[in-house]
This record gives structure tokens, sequence and C-alpha cells, in this order.
């Protein structure tokens, strides 16, 4: 559990909070800012005006990510170490913004892991802390921060889902899918009651991009088997989050055509002709290749 976010930003005040660059701009709050999609957010979001709250356990690399859209875009930025699979953490991270004087208007709930294997194959302390990270920090978050969003009648909030949470589950990385369906649920429901308060809600669901999570997994070997057809470009999932947030009213978009078509295959039921067409076979493809351990079960996703 990380502890002394006021300890880094009191270090950093007078370095990081001396950058007076786009006073009066918006601001959007990531989380899972230091690498990834999160920094992909950050990018975006920079490029188009907003200053960036960036989050995530490791200084080094949120200082990293924050130099480099400082130097780049002139906003201003304000780093919140913190560890959301601490139950603390969302409180942290809302407490320190208000200290700050920080009105946040975007909240993209973006940081994520993945735990391989079958559900009975972890301890449950991990469970505990992912659901912790994947389900409670993503509400909670929302829930601070939505009501001055509400106040001033603007508010931007992006969920990061994934195309796995809109297909079925088959087992292995038991949470995961599972939480990415709670993201989904939960936006849908929140921008229902949301209508015309001025915040709209989005559940982003990408599917495969190249990021240190497959690392973490421990899926890195699987995962690079897959054709490159099935990776997205990190940077345009982000851009396309962005143009769906700010330009459309969907709530829940896949990223990426062919994760656009397998979804729509499977809620046609598809299957019933399956091994027929070239599309399928990739939606198979990555059921059958991302078993949890290579030994011979039925397999699961994850992305
Ligand atoms: N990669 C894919 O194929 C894919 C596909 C669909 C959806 N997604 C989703 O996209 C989101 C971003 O993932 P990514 O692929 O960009 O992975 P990534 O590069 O591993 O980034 C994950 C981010 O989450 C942060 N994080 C992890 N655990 C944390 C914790 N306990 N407390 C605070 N921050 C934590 C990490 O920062 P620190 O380690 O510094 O804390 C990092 O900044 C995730 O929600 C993931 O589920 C990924």
């Amino acid at each position: 559990m990380s502890k002394g976010i006021g300890k880094l930003l009191s270090k950093k005040k007078g370095k990081l909070y001396a950058i007076d660059g786009n006073k009066g701009a918006r601001t959007v709050l990531i989380t899972g800012a230091s690498g990834g999609l999160g920094a992909s957010f950050a990018d975006v979001f920079a490029k188009n005006g907003f200053n960036i709250v960036l989050t995530a356990r490791r200084k080094d690399k949120l200082r990293e990510q924050a130099d480099k859209i400082e130097k780049k875009y002139g906003v201003r930025t304000t780093l919140i170490s913190v560890d959301l699979a601490d139950p603390a953490g969302p409180q942290k991270i809302f407490d320190e913004c208000e200290e700050q004087g920080i009105e946040v208007d975007g909240l993209i709930n973006n940081a994520g892991l993945a735990i391989p294997g079958f559900y009975q194959e972890t301890e449950w302390e991990k469970h505990r802390d992912f659901l912790q990270l994947m389900i409670t920090a993503p509400s909670q978050l929302s829930y601070l921060f939505e009501p001055g969003m509400v106040k001033r009648g603007y508010g931007r909030i992006i969920n990061v889902s994934s195309f796995v949470g809109t297909i079925t589950p088959t087992g292995s990385y038991t949470l995961y899918g599972a939480a990415k369906s709670y993201l989904i649920k939960f936006s849908q429901a929140h921008a229902e009651e949301l209508k015309g308060t001025g915040v709209k809600v989005l559940a982003l669901c990408p599917g495969f991009f190249k990021s240190e999570l497959h690392d973490e997994a421990d899926k890195r070997q699987i995962t690079s088997q897959l054709p490159a057809r099935m990776f997205l470009d990190v940077d345009k999932v982000a851009e396309e989050g962005y143009d769906k947030i700010m330009n459309s009213d969907e709530v829940v978009y896949v990223n990426g055509r062919i994760y656009q078509l397998m979804g729509n295959m499977e809620r046609s039921n598809f299957s019933k002709i399956r091994g027929k067409g070239q599309l399928r076979s990739y939606a198979d493809r990555i059921r059958t290749n991302l078993t949890s351990d290579g030994r011979n079960k039925q397999s699961g996703t994850n992305g």
C-alpha cells in the first residue's frame, strides 16, 4: 500500500505547481497514468487543452509522463501517488484535490491489472485487492467527484472496461471479465441517472493493445502468438475514447472493428455456424490460446 501522497505533493510544491500553463482550463484526473492507456489518455487530453492530474503508484513513471506532456503542451500537471488497492486510496485522491483547490471536470477510471489462472488458484487477498482496484475504486471515485461536476454542470467520466466485458466468459482470469462487465452496467445506469446534468459517462471497451498489463499478468508469451491485427494502437484507443466522450452520447463503445464484429457475432449467436468464417476463428483463437497455464483446460479471455 502506498503511503504519503501528501509527501509527494508537498515535496513537489513550487516545482510542479509552479507551472501555470493553461490557467482556467478544465482538469481531467486519470488513474493508472504511469504507463499504457493511461499515459495515452494523458497525452490526448493535454493535447486538447486539459490540465491533468496523473495518479498511479510509481512516482518516477508519473513524473516522466507529466514532464512529457508539460513540455509538449504547456498544461499544468499534478501527481498523486496512491495505491487504489488500498480502500483509503480514492478518498486520499479526492482530499488531495480538494486541498490543492483542483476542480476535477473529467475522470478516467483506467487503472487495472489482470490475475491469470482459475479462481481457486489465487489467494483470497489478491482477489480482494483486485476487486478493490477494479470495482470499488472507480465506483468511489465517481461517487466523490460527481457532485462537483453536477454542480458546475459539466463532467466527463470514462470507465475503462474491455471487450471481454461484453462477451460470454469462458473461465480463467475469472474476475477480470466480471469486473469489466460491472463497469459497463455501472456506466449505463449512471449515464441514465446523470442525463440532463451536463455529466456524461462512457464505458470504453477496447480489445487487446500492447502494454505492461500483459507482462504483469504473465501472458506475454500467449498474446505474442496472436496475429498482429488483433492488437489495437493504444494511442488510437485513447483518441477514440476522447472523441466518444466529447462528441457523442454513446455510453458503451467497443474499440476496433474486429472486436465490434466479434461482439456482434456472439450476440447474433454465430457460434451455430462456427468454423465457417475467419472472424469466428479469431474468436476461437483468443479463447483457446488464453489458457491459464497451458494445461488442457477450458480457456479464458483477458484484454
Ligand atoms: N492491454 C490490454 O490489452 C487491455 C485491453 C482492454 C482493456 N484494458 C484495460 O485498460 C486499462 C489500462 O491497462 P493497460 O493495458 O494500459 O495496462 P498497464 O500498462 O499495466 O497500466 C496499468 C496502470 O494501472 C496502474 N495500477 C495498477 N495497479 C494499481 C494500483 N493498485 N493502484 C493504482 N494504480 C494501479 C499502473 O500504475 P502503477 O503500477 O504505477 O501503479 C498503470 O499505470 C486497464 O483497466 C485494463 O484492464 C487493457
